[in-house]
């Protein structure tokens, strides 16, 4: 991986109006900076009622950083102007950049990206913020797989400031460019990475949570002492289970399984048994109120 910056002779064409697609924890902090940088922002989401959650939560921050006098109530209120509900997926025409948040899906993020390559102009960006799977076989299900990129950024994404950015292996070199600038215009660092299973981040961390699962599963201790040695220790701002908490059962299952199978099944990158069970039991993290730690008023931590 290199750390990028846009070339100094020619300045990347920047993007004006971007399509979220997929409202939850990480589109609506996608949409939040990017909102905050100047850019339209149009959301969508197929649940009724997740944009209007998305927007409400996303002021609920701008309101708190009014109250704590890190921002002006001007500058919150021209920042809410630019955030605007996409009734339909073809509200999204005008945009020249789309970023997908939706489920850790393959076939779902494909038939989403073959759908929006109808409605949007031939030049305009498909972004995914998959945290797992094959930029290159998201894009092989468009026609014009040289507009896809990977675009991963990393919970919460206003507070994480830094993104991957994810060619896949027939994206075009100028809509590389083009997306690590917007990414640094949002006030993040960018790091180049190459399309492999789970990219740098959700690799080289794997190993921690796959052992601390293993340890947990051998019973040598909870996940709190393991959290608390790995936060004192390790220096991490966050141990694996309070991670798998803020993330979700749901998505981290997911994309623990698509790492395992997209490396032919090798042994180190094995999901434990223990997620799927936690999962089917609906243990899914802050979002269902309980997971490794309970949760109250989606606030305090309670060791389980
Ligand atoms: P989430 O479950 O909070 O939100 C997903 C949203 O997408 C939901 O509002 C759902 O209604 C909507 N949705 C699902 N399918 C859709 C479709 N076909 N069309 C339109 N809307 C659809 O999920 P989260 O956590 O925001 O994850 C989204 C993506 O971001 C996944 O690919 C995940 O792997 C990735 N990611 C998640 C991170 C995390 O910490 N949660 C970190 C980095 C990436």
């Amino acid at each position: 991986t290199s750390p990028s910056s846009p070339s100094a002779s020619t300045t990347p064409a920047a993007f004006h109006v971007l399509g979220i697609v997929g409202t939850g924890a990480m589109g609506r902090g996608i949409a939040q900076i990017a909102a905050q940088a100047g850019l339209t922002v149009y959301l969508y989401d197929q649940r009724d009622g997740a944009v209007a959650e998305a927007r409400d939560f996303i002021s609920g921050m701008w309101a708190r950083g009014v109250q704590k006098q890190r921002l002006s109530a001007a500058d919150a209120e021209g920042y809410g102007g630019r955030l605007k509900e996409a009734a339909t997926l073809s509200t999204l025409a005008e945009c020249d950049i789309v970023i997908e948040a939706i489920v850790e899906r393959l076939d779902a993020k494909q038939s989403l990206f073959s759908e929006l390559e109808t409605l949007l102009s031939d030049q305009a960006v498909l972004a995914t913020n998959t945290s797992s799977l094959s930029v290159t076989a998201i894009a092989s299900a468009c026609q014009h797989p040289e507009r896809v990129i990977g675009f991963h950024f990393f919970n919460p994404v206003p507070l994480m400031k830094i993104a991957e950015v994810i060619p896949g292996l027939r994206t075009d070199p100028g809509v590389v460019s083009r997306v690590e600038a917007l990414g640094q215009s949002m006030g993040h660092f960018t790091a180049r990475t190459t399309d492999t299973p789970g990219f740098l981040v959700n690799h080289a961390g794997r190993a921690y949570g796959t052992e601390a699962l293993k340890v947990l599963g051998e019973c040598v201790t909870d996940p709190v002492t393991i959290d608390r040695i790995l936060v004192d220790q390790g220096g991490f701002r966050m141990g694996p289970f309070s991670l798998l908490d803020l993330t979700g059962l749901d998505v981290s299952h997911a994309v623990m399984e698509s790492i395992y199978h997209q490396y032919y099944e090798e042994p180190r990158f094995r999901p434990s048994p223990l997620t799927r069970q936690r999962l089917t039991a609906g243990l899914l993290g802050r979002k269902s109120g309980a997971g490794f730690y309970r949760y109250v008023d989606g606030k305090s931590e309670v060791a389980d």
